[in-house]
């Protein structure tokens, strides 16, 4: 069975070409750059331009013919409105082409599901931390279940938000990572853990108010939310009872994280996984794989059905693959 994939939530149009057996046959995106914030509008338009052609490039990468193809599934939400109309769009049009079903995607249980397809976790608790994303996810009872969440921003935008402000490029992410490399005085930031939850607007004004050297001020935002991520992980294994913490989300390549993240780890006796760079970020393939398993256990939708999900929950999903 071969399925395409259509990834398109926010920055990144992406398409993919994955078989049944989890062989990850193409992958590919092309990356919204922002300027001043993320434009939906602008972000939808550069998704419209490419994802045709990523479609073409993708079917070519694979060395598969159209015809092929057996199911075509996209990423419903949660995102921006007009990315993913965009990219639901496409796949649409694609599924009737080519007469073959459409199965709609959570974007955040799909992190997880190709970190399970891609590393050894099996049970694991998701730790998924992008830009516009920051929650612990595990299943529990049926449903995949979010233990904690940002109340306000995902730690990526705060992150490239407060570059932004400091004349860095966008993504700040990698910029900020180097820069703590070189920061040693931790300078006190609202530490932000609200039950399971975190916060990171508040540590942003206040990093930015402070007279400190840049390094300084970058190692100590990393500090303080890292270990606010490590701290309600931690809370999730306890409280599930895992024994494996899995990383997903842009944010999860950040050294330093996964540093705190596998020392935590190890103390309690567990293990954590990270996915190669390209399953960590926002990829087609983990859209295409999660919609395989949906679809082998026997969902999939009409396109009267297939309205995009802005706010979809990941505890809404019905697992029937598991
Ligand atoms: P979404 O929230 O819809 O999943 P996204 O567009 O934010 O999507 P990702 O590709 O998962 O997509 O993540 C991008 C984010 O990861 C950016 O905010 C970027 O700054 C951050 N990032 C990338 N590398 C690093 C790093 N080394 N350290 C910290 N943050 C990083
Ligand atoms: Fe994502």
């Amino acid at each position: 069975m071969l399925v395409i994939g259509i990834e398109g939530t926010a920055h990144t149009a992406g398409v993919s070409v994955v078989s049944g057996d989890g062989d990850v046959l193409s992958n590919l995106f092309r990356t919204y750059m922002e300027k001043e914030g993320i434009h939906p509008r602008e972000a939808a338009n550069h998704h419209a331009a490419k994802i045709v052609p990523l479609i073409e490039e993708s079917i070519h990468e694979a060395g598969i013919e159209r015809g092929d193809i057996d199911l075509v599934a996209f990423s419903q939400g949660p995102g921006l409105g007009p990315c993913l109309r965009t990219a639901a769009t496409a796949a649409r049009t694609l599924s009737l082409s080519l007469n073959v079903p459409l199965v709609g995607v959570n974007h955040c249980i799909a992190h997880l599901e190709i970190g399970r397809l891609k590393t050894d976790a099996e049970k694991p608790v998701l730790l998924y931390v992008s830009g516009g994303n920051t929650q612990v996810i595990a299943f529990k009872k049926g449903r995949y279940r979010v233990f904690g969440e940002t109340l306000d921003i995902g730690l990526g935008n705060m992150l490239d938000k407060f570059g932004r402000e400091r004349g860095m490029p966008f993504p700040a992410g990698p910029t900020i990572e180097e820069k703590a490399k070189k920061g040693e005085k931790l300078l006190e930031l609202p530490y932000s853990v609200k039950g399971m939850d975190v916060e990171f607007s508040g540590i942003m004004t206040s990093a930015l108010n402070k007279d400190a050297t840049l390094e300084d001020i970058c190692y100590s935002l990393q500090e303080t939310t890292f270990a606010m991520l490590t701290e309600v992980t931690e809370r999730a294994l306890a409280h599930t009872r895992k024994e494996e913490v899995l990383l997903g989300g842009g944010v999860v390549q950040n050294r330093r994280l996964q540093e705190m993240i596998g020392k935590m780890t190890e103390e309690r006796g567990a293990a954590y996984h990270v996915p190669e760079p390209e399953f960590c970020i926002d990829n087609a393939a983990m859209i295409a794989w999660t919609g395989y398993l949906m679809y082998d256990s026997g969902t999939s939708i009409s396109v009267e059905e297939s309205h995009i999900k802005q706010k979809f929950r990941t505890d809404e999903v019905e697992v029937t693959w598991r």
